[in-house]
């Protein structure tokens, strides 16, 4: 019989995705405008990313606009829009030289001509970075994603160009924006808020689930080391049984 320990979860993390959640909050907190927080927020962002990096974390994905988003006021979207292209333009030397690949997923027809434009030169000119690959959210909504992955599988059978009996996991996963990014290892919500909030929903079956009360732009590499070791401290079971996970050594870790 295994013990605890010998299912303590070993393997390094993979990949992580983060709901970067209280940057409004934050602001309030202080007697600052909104933005003020979303600012800072930037700022965690690129802390972070540099610790995935130091860590060889292999894939970061932060959902930085959802498809809800769009219905705050015109002021912060904008004021979103433009620290993304600050984002954008004052990292992505930094990210060539660290071997950082930008990927870009959700409905990015919403996005502005100059933001679209902005992020397909960032992804073509870091497409060879084999460190890290920062996945943005934008735009995005899980449903929406399905749905449109969804739309792509229907439009290939009545195309003749694949079997429905030919449709499994993988396939479909391949249809989703994330394409073949790995699913998840673990989500990180900040702010206190516990849910899933339509991001990654098909890619998150098995992640395991973090939830700190810090605000985002709290979040540093001391509140990060804390959601790791909560992370390797959990036995990762994808639907098997201890004895199994132990046999085949399912369960693993690093970072
Ligand atoms: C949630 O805080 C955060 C967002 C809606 C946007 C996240 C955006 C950033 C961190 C900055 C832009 C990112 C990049 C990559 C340049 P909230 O506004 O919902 O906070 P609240 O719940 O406290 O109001």
């Amino acid at each position: 019989m295994a013990s605890g320990k010998d299912l303590e979860n070993t393997a390094p993390l993979n990949h992580l995705a983060i709901i970067m959640d209280g940057n409004g909050r934050w602001a309030k907190q202080r007697g600052l405008p909104r933005i003020a927080g979303h600012r800072q927020g930037v700022e965690a962002v690129t802390t972070i990313v540099d610790e995935c990096v130091r860590r060889g974390i292999r894939y970061l994905s932060l959902f930085a606009f959802s498809s809800e988003n769009w219905g705050r006021p015109q002021q912060e979207v904008e004021a979103l829009m433009a620290l993304l292209l600050q984002f954008l333009e004052s990292q992505q030397q930094k990210m060539i030289d660290n071997g950082i690949r930008l990927k870009v997923i959700g409905d990015i027809a919403r996005l502005s001509a100059s933001v679209r434009t902005s992020l397909a030169d960032v992804e073509a000119r870091t497409a060879d970075g084999d460190a890290l690959t920062l996945i943005l959210a934008l735009s995005y909504g899980g449903r929406d994603e399905i749905l449109r992955g969804v739309g792509k599988v229907v439009d290939e059978v009545l195309a003749g160009r694949l079997e429905l009996a030919e449709l499994n996991d993988s396939y479909f996963s391949s249809r989703l924006d994330s394409g073949s990014i790995p699913d998840p290892d673990l989500l990180i919500r900040t702010s206190g808020e516990m849910r899933i909030s339509n991001f990654l929903l098909w890619q998150l079956a098995y992640a395991e689930l973090y939830f700190t009360d810090v605000l985002w732009p709290d979040f540093d590499t001391v509140e990060m080391q804390k959601a790791l070791d909560d992370y390797h401290s959990r036995k990762r079971r994808f639907g098997l049984t201890d004895d199994q996970l132990a046999a085949t050594g399912t369960s693993g870790q690093g970072d």
